[in-house]
Order: structure tokens, then sequence, then C-alpha cells
């Protein structure tokens, strides 16, 4: 299989990243299933996908026409059996191994032979999934930055089952989407959140021990680094709850203290507090 033969694309999961990579996937021309547990949560991902369209309008970036063209590709679905016309599927549902786990057992069990089945996990091991498959060869994962349809970068991540075709159609999917693509090797954490996550957990423990305030840690790392936001308003993008998934896993896979997680981080994803998608994380949000 080639990138040009993927005419039907696949997303599971419609929060803020699978809703991200439906928009990317439509903006390219593909035909796109947007699936999710249930129907009112597929429909709020496309809702941000209009949204976000109607902006881009307003801002002269594309035509009310070319809008409606995108969203008019767009499928929404709350049955993942509707994957069974998918050439290409990402997961990208919650960052629970357990769940991942299902959701590739059925859709193994759902698509067709020839179906790449990818996963926008940003730590879980990409060979423990594909395991779970009897397609192992065709599991890649193909990982998405927040906001999607603004970050340039794609990392492509092969376990070691991976064949060479399904690595070449990904990361030509990458391209179509207007992403640059990286490749990374299955390791803990991969090199995005090896890198990004330890940064952020440390600035987590400058507040945790009173080394500066919020706002200090992030201006000192805004103005002082030429970072685009802070590392305390980037956890509260990312989400509390999946830093401290990466994190744990980091921990997990190496057994290194280095990547213990810091235990505020903890106290605020016990509290719900998890950033910008429940209003609350370092910063406050409307
Ligand atoms: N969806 C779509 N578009 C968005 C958006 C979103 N959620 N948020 C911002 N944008 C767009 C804006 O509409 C704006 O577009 P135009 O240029 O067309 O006007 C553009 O992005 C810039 O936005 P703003 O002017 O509002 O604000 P900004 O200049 O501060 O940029 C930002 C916002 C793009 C989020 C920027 O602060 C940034 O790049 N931050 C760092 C993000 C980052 O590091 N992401 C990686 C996180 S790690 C990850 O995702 C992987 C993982 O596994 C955890």
């Amino acid at each position: 299989m080639k990138a040009e033969d993927v005419k039907v694309f696949g997303v599971v999961g419609a929060g803020q990243m699978g809703h991200g990579i439906a928009q990317v996937a439509a903006m390219s021309g593909l035909k796109v299933i947007l699936n999710d547990i249930k129907m009112e949560l597929a429909q709020r991902g496309y809702d941000n996908i209009a949204k976000i369209l109607s902006r881009n309008v307003d801002k002269g970036k594309m035509t009310v026409e070319e809008k409606e063209a995108v969203l008019s590709k767009i499928e929404l679905s709350s049955d993942l059996k509707d994957m069974a016309s998918a050439d290409y599927v990402v997961e990208a549902a919650t960052e629970n191994e357990q769940i991942k786990f299902q959701i590739f057992r059925d859709l193994d069990e759902i698509c067709p032979e020839h179906t790449i089945l990818a996963t926008n996990t940003s730590s879980i091991p990409i060979g423990r999934i594909a395991a779970q498959t009897k397609r192992p060869d065709r599991v890649i994962g193909m990982h998405f930055m927040n906001p999607v349809p603004v970050m340039k970068l794609v990392e492509v991540i092969r376990a070691l089952t991976t064949s060479d075709e399904t690595f070449q159609v990904t990361w030509d999917l990458a391209l179509k989407f207007g992403k640059t693509p990286a490749e990374a090797s299955d390791y803990p954490g991969f090199i995005a959140n090896r890198i990004l996550m330890p940064m952020i957990n440390e600035a987590i423990y400058c507040l945790y021990e009173g080394v500066g305030t919020r706002e200090a840690i992030d201006t000192v790392m805004k103005l002082g680094m030429n970072h685009p936001m802070g590392p305390l308003a980037l956890a509260d993008l990312i989400g509390l709850d999946t830093c401290l998934a990466i994190m744990e896993t980091l921990y997990e896979g190496f057994k290194d203290p280095k990547y213990r997680p810091c235990p505020l981080l903890r106290r605020y994803v016990e509290a719900g507090w998890l950033g910008r998608k429940t209003g609350k994380g370092f910063y406050e949000y409307e």
C-alpha cells in the first residue's frame, strides 16, 4: 500500500488530539470517520473543528465554501465497527494502556487486512500495542503535537515489528497533512516526551519547592529560552493527567529516579485539576 491508496482515514477519539487530527486529515482531502464512544463526544469534536475553521474564515485564511468542503468530509461515528471502511486508522483515545489495548484488539477484528493501525500515544510502547493484534507489521506510532492544526511535527515511531511499508505510508501521510515527520525508536517517551516531560516535571518541582512562583517559572523559560509558552502553562495545555501518565511511563520504563513524577503534579491530578480542559491547573481558565 502507498499513502495515495489511503482514501478513508479513521480517527478513534474525538478529544483535543483526535479532533485536531481529523481536521488536518480532512483538510488534506481525505474522507474522515471521527469516532468516539458516544455520539455527543464525536459531535463535540466536530463542533470544535467547525469553530477553528470559522475563525480561519474570519481571518480571511479560507473561504466559507472551503470550510464547508472540509466539514463535509467528516463523518461522525459512535460505533467502532464503522472503521470497517477505513484504510488507515489513528487511535487518539485516553492515555490508558488497557483502553488502548482493547481498541486495538477490536480494530484488528473490524478493519480489513490492508488497514494500518496507528496510535497517537505519547508514551505507551508501540510494540506492546502491536502485540495485541494479528497484524503487528501494520501497527505504528503517529504522534501529533498539540494544538494539532498549528504544530508542524509528527513523531513517527516504529516498533520492532513495524514493516517498512507501514513506516513509509505513515511518513508520506504526515507530509500530505503538511507536517514534518521525524523518526523515533520505540523507547519510553520516544524523543518528544523523553526531553519535554522531565523539563515540565522539573518546573513543577521548582513550584513545589518554592524556587519561584508560577509566573516567575514561566517567564524565565519564555523570555530566557524563547519558548512560546512557559512549562507550567504548557502542562495545562497538554493536560496534567497526561503529563503524569507520561512521567509514570518514563519512570517505569527506565527505573531511573530522575523520572519520578513531582508529588505536586500527582496532587493536582488527584484533585481533578487537569489544566485547561477542567478550567484549573497551574492557572485558572474560564
Ligand atoms: N487549535 C487550532 N489553532 C490554534 C489553537 C488550537 N487549539 N491554539 C492556537 N491556534 C492558532 C491561533 O488561531 C493562531 O492562528 P493564526 O496565526 O492563524 O492567527 C496561532 O495558532 C497562534 O495562536 P495565538 O496567537 O492565539 O497564540 P500564540 O502565538 O501564543 O500561539 C500556541 C499559541 C501555538 C499554542 C503557542 O503558544 C505554542 O506553540 N505553544 C507551545 C505548544 C507546544 O509546545 N506543543 C507541544 C506540546 S507536547 C505534545 O503535544 C505532545 C505530547 O505528547 C504531550
